[in-house]
């Protein structure tokens, strides 16, 4: 595990320093301020828009406050069925995803997680379980989106599907941290992912090889059938419950992994403004 967060951390030095190495002077067109003319709500606002500003006209790239905002609105999925980020957003996004920003927030969830099963009472029958995504949640693809533009491409289940059989990506070390303690307090971890019966071994190979040993199960989507993500996963949650599991806790990057009954117990969402699954 501890060389799987070093290879996680390398990684992210590698992409900052070669991102620094070659700044690119890309067309960026999100204003800085507020309109002009729009009401202020409080003083402080300016403040904070002209701090963020301060910062972004020394690193001369609109550091914005629209990504940001757009940003809010898809992780409280009020934004939906987008295909790609705004193009105007890729340097946020990138900026977002391998500065600490993206850490700190994971961390903030996983903080929650944690505190919340330590708080549990657990019958010791052995039959609670905690249900885990895996792409942006136990795994991080950080090292393919970072080469596909954070989002700006649109999905291409070929090239991604390649990326997926090398079995490469690292751990989100924060998801390591809660798959760890929950191990402890003897809350099954169950793995349950959109991912295709096609790729469990590539899946399995890759989640031992960055240490999410000792799962419960590994549930992938079947081959050819058509399923909606929200229809698929909560499907398999409800055949959790009725074999007599309780799903005390549910934690994913997308709110498809989260939503539709049973959703479980309490549900945990991560950041992921690159990519959305309908
Ligand atoms: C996916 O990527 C491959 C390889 O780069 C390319 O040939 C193909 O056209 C792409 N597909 C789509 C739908 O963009």
């Amino acid at each position: 595990m501890a060389s799987a967060n070093h290879r996680l951390a390398a990684f992210f030095l590698a992409v900052i320093v070669s991102s620094l190495a070659s700044s690119p002077g890309a067309a960026w067109d999100v204003k800085l301020e507020i309109d002009d003319g729009m009401p202020l709500i409080h003083m402080l606002r300016p403040l904070l828009s002209s701090a963020a500003g301060n910062l972004a006209r020394r690193r001369n790239s609109n550091y914005g406050v629209p990504c940001d905002s757009w940003r809010f609105a898809v992780e409280t999925n009020t934004i939906r069925d987008w295909a790609t980020i705004p193009a105007s957003c890729e340097e946020y996004v990138g900026n977002y995803m391998l500065g600490g920003h993206y850490r700190r927030d994971s961390r903030a969830v996983v903080d929650e997680a944690i505190a919340y099963a330590e708080g549990l009472e657990l019958a010791g029958e052995g039959k609670e379980v905690w249900v885990f995504d895996v792409d942006e949640t136990t795994l991080s693809n950080l090292p393919y989106y970072a080469k596909h533009g954070f989002g700006v491409e649109p999905y291409n289940w070929s090239t991604f599907g390649a990326y997926v059989e090398e079995s490469s990506a690292p751990a989100l070390p924060e998801t390591m941290r809660l798959y760890e303690r929950l191990k402890e307090l003897g809350i099954k971890p169950v793995i349950l992912t959109g991912r295709r019966e096609d790729k469990r071994e590539a899946t399995a190979k890759n989640l031992a090889s960055v240490g999410y040993t000792g799962y419960h199960m590994l549930l992938l989507k079947p081959q050819d059938v058509k399923l909606h993500s929200v229809e698929f996963k909560s499907g398999e949650r409800k055949k959790l419950e009725d074999a007599g599991y309780v799903i005390v806790g549910n934690i994913g990057d997308q709110w498809t992994d989260l939503l539709g009954e049973p959703e479980g117990a309490r549900t945990f969402k991560l950041p992921d403004p690159m990519y959305y699954v309908a």
